[in-house]
C-alpha cells in the first residue's frame, strides 16, 4: 500500500496550517520505516519508566493487556480484537484532528480516531498536534476501563448535543475534555496519579504535573472546570483531581442544557486562578507562568 497522502497545507492569516481529511484510513502498517518503529520504541520505553508510580495503575496494566510493547508500532487490528471484546470500542485510523462534530459522532458510536502517523525523531519531546504515540499510548489504554469507556461515549453524545446548542456550549464542553481526558489527575490510596493522555504522552509534563510546586492541583468540580480557560502552548497552570472514574461519570450524567444556559452568563476563570470555593490539594507557586495566552 502506498503511504496515504500526508497533510495538505493551506495559507491562512495564521500562516500555513495543515488541513486534514476526515476519511477513515486503514493503518498503512507496512509503510512504517525503521525510524518510525525506533521512535515508537524510544518513546514507549522512556514513558513506561517514567510512569511507574506516576500513572494510574490501569495504564500500564491495560497496555500489557493490549500487548503493546517497545518492539514495534502496534497494529490497530490487533488492538481492536482486545478492545471490541472488552468494552465494544474500536480504533479507526485517521490523518489527524477531525472537525468537532465528526469527532463527537465517532465517540458517540464507540469509535476512537487514532492518528496513523508517528512524529519524527527530532520531535520526541514536543509536537503541537496529536500523533500515533499520543493517541495509542495516551488515550487507548483507558478505553479498556468500562467506566471510562462509557464516559468517553457519553462525552461524544454530549458533544453532538452541545454542537446543536451553540459555540459557547462547545467551549464549556471542550474545557471538560481538556481537564479530564487530556490533563486529568486521579487520587488513589497511594497518592495522586496521572490519567490524562496529554500528560502521559509527555516526558516533561509527566514529572511537572505531579512534582512541580508551580501548578495548582484542585478537586474536580464540573462547573468550575467548565469555566476554566487552559493552556495549549505550555504546561497547565491547574490540574483537576478526580477521586474515581465513577465520580466523573456521575458528575457528568445530568443534562447539561441548563448548565450551558447558566454558564453563558458566568465569567470564565483564568487558567491559574484559585477560588475561595476550591478544594485545594496544592496551591501553585506560579513560578515560570506566562501571564497571557490562556485560551
Ligand atoms: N450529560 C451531558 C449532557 O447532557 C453529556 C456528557 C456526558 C458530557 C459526559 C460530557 C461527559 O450534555
Ligand atoms: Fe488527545
Amino acid at each position: 500500500m502506498d503511504t496515504p497522502s500526508r497533510v495538505e497545507h493551506q495559507m491562512t492569516d495564521k500562516g500555513y496550517v495543515p488541513v486534514y481529511t476526515t476519511a477513515v484510513i486503514e493503518q498503512p502498517w507496512s509503510t512504517y520505516t525503521e525510524t518510525d518503529h525506533a521512535t515508537w520504541a524510544t518513546l514507549f520505553q522512556r514513558q513506561r519508566e517514567l510512569l511507574v508510580g506516576r500513572a494510574a495503575k490501569e495504564f500500564v496494566e491495560n497496555q500489557e493487556r493490549f500487548g503493546m510493547s517497545a518492539d514495534r508500532i502496534p497494529r490497530f487490528d490487533e488492538l481492536n480484537r482486545v478492545l471490541r471484546q472488552a468494552t465494544g470500542w474500536e480504533l479507526i485510523g485517521v490523518e489527524g484532528l477531525l472537525p468537532e462534530l465528526t469527532f463527537f459522532e465517532h465517540l458517540a458510536n464507540r469509535r476512537f480516531p487514532v492518528t496513523w502517523w508517528i512524529r519524527r525523531p527530532e520531535q520526541l519531546d514536543y509536537l503541537a498536534e496529536p500523533d500515533l504515540f499520543h493517541d495509542l499510548f495516551g488515550h487507548v489504554p483507558l478505553l479498556l476501563n468500562p467506566v471510562f469507556a462509557d464516559y468517553m461515549q457519553a462525552y461524544g453524545c454530549g458533544g453532538v448535543k452541545a454542537a446543536g446548542i451553540g459555540p459557547e456550549a462547545l467551549v464549556n464542553l471542550t474545557r471538560l475534555y481538556w481537564y479530564t481526558v487530556e490533563f486529568g489527575l486521579i487520587r488513589t490510596s497511594e497518592g495522586l496519579r496521572i490519567y490524562g493522555a496529554g500528560i502521559v504522552s509527555s516526558k516533561g509534563e509527566s514529572i511537572y504535573s505531579l512534582e512541580s510546586p508551580a501548578p495548582n492541583r484542585i478537586g474536580f468540580d464540573l462547573e468550575r472546570v467548565m469555566r476554566t480557560r487552559y493552556r495549549i502552548d505550555t504546561y497547565q497552570k491547574t490540574y483537576f483531581v478526580i477521586d474515581s472514574y465513577e465520580q466523573l461519570m456521575d458528575a457528568t450524567r445530568p443534562d447539561f442544557t441548563p448548565i450551558y444556559a447558566r454558564l453563558r452568563e458566568a465569567p470564565s476563570f483564568p487558567a491559574g486562578d484559585v477560588l475561595a470555593t476550591d478544594s485545594v490539594f496544592q496551591r501553585g507557586t506560579g513560578e515560570g507562568w506566562l501571564a497571557d495566552g490562556d485560551v
